[in-house]
C-alpha cells in the first residue's frame, strides 16, 4: 500500500470510530436532546485542544456472538485537552456503543487516562453516560470496574475528579462518580442508580420510575449523591468548566489567582443592619456571602440538599475560597446530619487541595430530637468537628450572630485551629440561647416569683448581658476582633492576604478514623 492510500485507510479509520455505534444510534440521542461522547467533549474542552488515546482499541470478549460485534473505541473516548488553557484528562463514555457499558479494554482505557492525570497532575473529568458493567463479558467487566474504583481512591486528595453525569447509570457506573470530589446530573436526562427499575420491583416489588428512582433531583434534594444539577448537557459541561476554575491542577499547588475588579475595601453599608433586631429572625446568609466576595460570585454546591448549611466557592480579591455558612432561613441554621455530612465532605476536600475555608456562623446548635438522636447525630456531627479540626489550610470564621454550644467549639472555633476569627457586634456566643439556659439554670427562682413570666424575662435579659455578646469572648481571645460588618469583605481580604503562606501539620499517622 503507497503512502497515499494508507493516510486513506487512516482516515477511514478515524471516522468510522467516530460513529460509534452509528448513525441511527446517534439520532437516537439527539431525539432524546443528548449530545454524543464526542460533541460532549467539543463543549467541554478549549478548542482543538483534544488528543485522543486508544480510539482503535477494541473488546477481546466471544462470548454471544461479540466477536462479531467490534466497534473501535469500545464505547469511551479517552484522552487529554484543555479547559481554559489548563491541562486535563478526560474519558467520555459512549452509549450508542453497546449502552456505554463496561469491558475488560474499556476499563483499561478509563485507567491509562487516570494513571497519566495522576502522573502529570491534572484533573481527571469522567462524562458517564453507561448501562454498568458488560453483560456479555462477565467477571472481567467487574475486574475492570475493580480496577478504576482502585484508582479513583488512590487519586482522591491527589487530582480533583469531576464527573457529569449523562445518560441512564447503572450498577458500577454510579460508583466511580461515588468516589469522585463532585457529581453533575442533567434533568430529565440522567439517572443514577445501583439496581434498575426492573430489578427493584423484582425484589421489593415496588414500581418506579428511572426518574422516581434516581433522577437527577431525587439526587440533588434527597440522597446528596450528585452536587449540581443541568437544565441539558450543554450547561452541564459548561458548569464543568466553571467548577474547575476554582481547583488547582492537583494537590502541590494553590488555585490559580485571578485579576479582580472588584474594590478590596469595598464597604456594603446594610450588612450594618442585615442581621434583624429580633434573635429569633431569620434571614437569607447568602446574601451575606454574595456582599462579601468578588462581584457577588459564589458557586454553590449541593444546592438542593441540606440548605441549613450553604457549601460552595468564590473568589476574594481573585483569590480562590471554600465558603461555609449556616443558613438561618432553613432549620433556624441548625446543624442536622445531612448539614453536617454535606460540610465535612466539602471541607475535607478544600483541605486536600489547598482551598482556603471561610465561615460565617450563625448555628443555634445541632437539631434535637429523637429522630437525629436515632439516626445518628452523635456520629454524623463529630465529622464535621473532626474535618475542620484536621484541616491545615487558612481558617477564618465570621460570626455573625448565634455560636451555640456544641456548635460553636464545631464551626471552625479557636480551639479547633481557627487561624482568624472574628465577631459581628451582634454575635452571641454562650452554652445555649437566653430562655433555655434561664429555664435550667434558674427553674426554682422562676417558678417561686410573684410573676413567673416577667421574672424569667428579667433573667433572661441579665443573661443576655453577661453572655449573649461577643465581648466575654473577645476578652478572652477567642475572636480576635468584635469588626464592623460593612468591613468584613476587607478584613477577610487581608487576612488571607497574611495567611497565604501558612503551614501547618497534623501528627504523623496512616490516616485518621474519621467516623464515618
Ligand atoms: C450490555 C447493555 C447493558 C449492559 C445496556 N446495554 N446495558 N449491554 N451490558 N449492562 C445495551 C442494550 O442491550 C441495548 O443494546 C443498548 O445497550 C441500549 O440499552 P436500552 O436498554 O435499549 O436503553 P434504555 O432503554 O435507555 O435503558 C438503559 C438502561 C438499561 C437503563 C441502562 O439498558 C438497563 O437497565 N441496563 C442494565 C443496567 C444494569 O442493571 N446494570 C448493572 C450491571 S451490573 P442494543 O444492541 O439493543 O442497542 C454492574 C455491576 C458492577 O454494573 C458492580 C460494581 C459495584
Amino acid at each position: 500500500m503507497d503512502s497515499k492510500n494508507r493516510l486513506k485507510k487512516l482516515q477511514e479509520m478515524r471516522e468510522k470510530a467516530s460513529l460509534g455505534g452509528g448513525l441511527e444510534k446517534i439520532e437516537k440521542m439527539h431525539s432524546q436532546g443528548k449530545l454524543t461522547a464526542r460533541e460532549r467533549l467539543a463543549v467541554l474542552l478549549d478548542e482543538g485542544s483534544f488528543e485522543e488515546f486508544d480510539m482503535f482499541k477494541e473488546h477481546r470478549c466471544n462470548d454471544f456472538d461479540m466477536v462479531n460485534k467490534k466497534i473501535p473505541g469500545d464505547g469511551v473516548v479517552t484522552g487529554y485537552g484543555k479547559i481554559n488553557g489548563r491541562l486535563v484528562c478526560v474519558f467520555a463514555q459512549d452509549f450508542t456503543v453497546f449502552g456505554g457499558s463496561l469491558s475488560e479494554a474499556y476499563a483499561e482505557k478509563i485507567c491509562k487516562i487516570m494513571e497519566m492525570a495522576a502522573k502529570i497532575g491534572a484533573p481527571i473529568i469522567g462524562l458517564n453516560d453507561s448501562g454498568g458493567a458488560r453483560i456479555q463479558e462477565g467477571i472481567a467487566s467487574l475486574a475492570g470496574y475493580a480496577d478504576i474504583f482502585l484508582r479513583n481512591v488512590l487519586y482522591s486528595g491527589v487530582v480533583p475528579q469531576l464527573s457529569g453525569v449523562f445518560g441512564p447509570c447503572a450498577g458500577g457506573a454510579v460508583y466511580s462518580p461515588a468516589l469522585t470530589d463532585f457529581t453533575i446530573m442533567v434533568k430529565d436526562t440522567s439517572y443514577m442508580f445501583l439496581t434498575g427499575t426492573k430489578v427493584v420491583k423484582a425484589v421489593t416489588k415496588e414500581n418506579v420510575s428511572n426518574d422516581e428512582l434516581g433522577g437527577a433531583m431525587v439526587h440533588n434534594k434527597k440522597s446528596g449523591v450528585a452536587h449540581f444539577v443541568a437544565d441539558n448537557d450543554e450547561q452541564a459541561l459548561l458548569l464543568l468548566r466553571k467548577l474547575l476554575s476554582y481547583l488547582p491542577q492537583n494537590n502541590m499547588e494553590t488555585p490559580a489567582v485571578e485579576a479582580n475588579d472588584d474594590p478590596v475595601d469595598r464597604g456594603d453599608p446594610e450588612l450594618n443592619s442585615i442581621i434583624p433586631d429580633d434573635p429569633n429572625r431569620p434571614y437569607d446568609m447568602k446574601e451575606i456571602i454574595l456582599k462579601v466576595v468578588d462581584n457577588r460570585e459564589f458557586l454553590e454546591v449541593h444546592q438542593y440538599w441540606a440548605p441549613n448549611l450553604i457549601v460552595g466557592f468564590a473568589r476574594l480579591n481573585g483569590r480562590a475560597a471554600g465558603v461555609v455558612a449556616n443558613q438561618p432561613n432553613f432549620l433556624a441554621g441548625g446543624l442536622d446530619i445531612n448539614a453536617s455530612v454535606k460540610g465535612a465532605r466539602f471541607i475535607r476536600f478544600c483541605d486536600a487541595f489547598n482551598i482556603p475555608l471561610i465561615t460565617f456562623e450563625d448555628v443555634p446548635g445541632f437539631w434535637p430530637g429523637t429522630a437525629q438522636e436515632h439516626a445518628g447525630i452523635i456520629r454524623n456531627g463529630a465529622k464535621l468537628l473532626y474535618a475542620y479540626a484536621e484541616a491545615t489550610v487558612p481558617k477564618i470564621t465570621i460570626i455573625t450572630r448565634k455560636a451555640y454550644g456544641g456548635a460553636y467549639c464545631v464551626m471552625s472555633s479557636k480551639h479547633i485551629r481557627g487561624d482568624i476569627n472574628y465577631a459581628w457586634p451582634t454575635a452571641e456566643i454562650a452554652v445555649m440561647g437566653p430562655s433555655g439556659a434561664v429555664e435550667i439554670i434558674f427553674s426554682s427562682q422562676i417558678s417561686e416569683a410573684d410573676n413567673p413570666e416577667k421574672k424569667a424575662q428579667e433573667l433572661e435579659e441579665k443573661y443576655k448581658e453577661k453572655f449573649a455578646n461577643p465581648y466575654v469572648a473577645a476578652k478572652r481571645g477567642y475572636v480576635d476582633d468584635v469588626i464592623e460588618p460593612q468591613q468584613t469583605r476587607f478584613r477577610i481580604i487581608k487576612a488571607l492576604e497574611m495567611l497565604k503562606n501558612k503551614r501547618d501539620t497534623l501528627p504523623m499517622k496512616k490516616h485518621g478514623n474519621i467516623p464515618l
